[in-house]
């Protein structure tokens, strides 16, 4: 009898194993399973910068993270030299660009500048604050990230004291000609 109920036991125990085993498996497998969405999103993306105004700037979606792109004015652009006392990586020394954007400017033409929009903090996406004295008495124009207080220059540098560790980072882009780019290419591959 008490060898029956052991048996009946060990029966139960492996079903219920296997059920687990399949339950588990099948979100597993899915994961494995190539996302069409995904692949397509994860393409190069073409932008025609022609309507971009200096000044302005757009947002675009790529690899499902926010690209902003600036068109920076001059005076933008000057700001650039002049605060590098406050800004943690002035020279870009992190990883966080590709080589080519290793710059003042932290791009391949200073008009433009082309950053992931997702703070290095915790990913917020913060906000584009241009003006001059948005922000406090000495704010030149940049990023501000609400959440904590991150705050960035018009070339994305991060400034001292903020909470997000590193400079934004810049994807990898080209471009096809003075007026498009393709964003998720390397002109050093092409
Ligand atoms: S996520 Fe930007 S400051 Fe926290």
């Amino acid at each position: 009898m008490e060898e029956d109920r052991r048996r009946l036991l060990s029966i139960l125990v492996t079903l219920m194993a296997g059920f687990g085993i399949t339950a588990t498996t099948v979100p597993f497998l899915n994961s494995w399973q190539p996302n069409p969405f995904k692949l397509t999103k994860t393409a190069p993306l073409k932008v025609d910068l022609r309507t971009l105004a200096a000044g302005e700037s757009m947002i675009v979606a790529w690899q499902n993270k926010p690209i902003w792109i600036i068109h920076r004015t001059q005076a933008m652009l000057d700001t650039l030299s002049q605060i590098h006392s406050l800004l943690r990586d002035p020279n870009s020394l992190v990883k966080q660009q590709p080589t080519y954007a290793r710059n003042e400017y932290r791009s391949l033409n200073p008009e433009y500048l082309i950053v992931i929009g997702l703070c290095t903090h915790l990913g917020c996406s913060p906000l584009f604050k241009p003006k001059r004295g948005e922000l406090n008495s000495e704010w030149v124009g940049g990023f501000y990230c609400p959440c904590h207080g991150s705050t960035f220059d018009l070339a994305g540098r991060v400034m001292k004291g903020a909470p997000a560790p590193t400079n934004l980072e810049i994807p990898s882009y080209r471009f096809i000609n003075a007026y498009t780019i393709l964003i998720g290419e390397d002109p050093e591959l092409v």
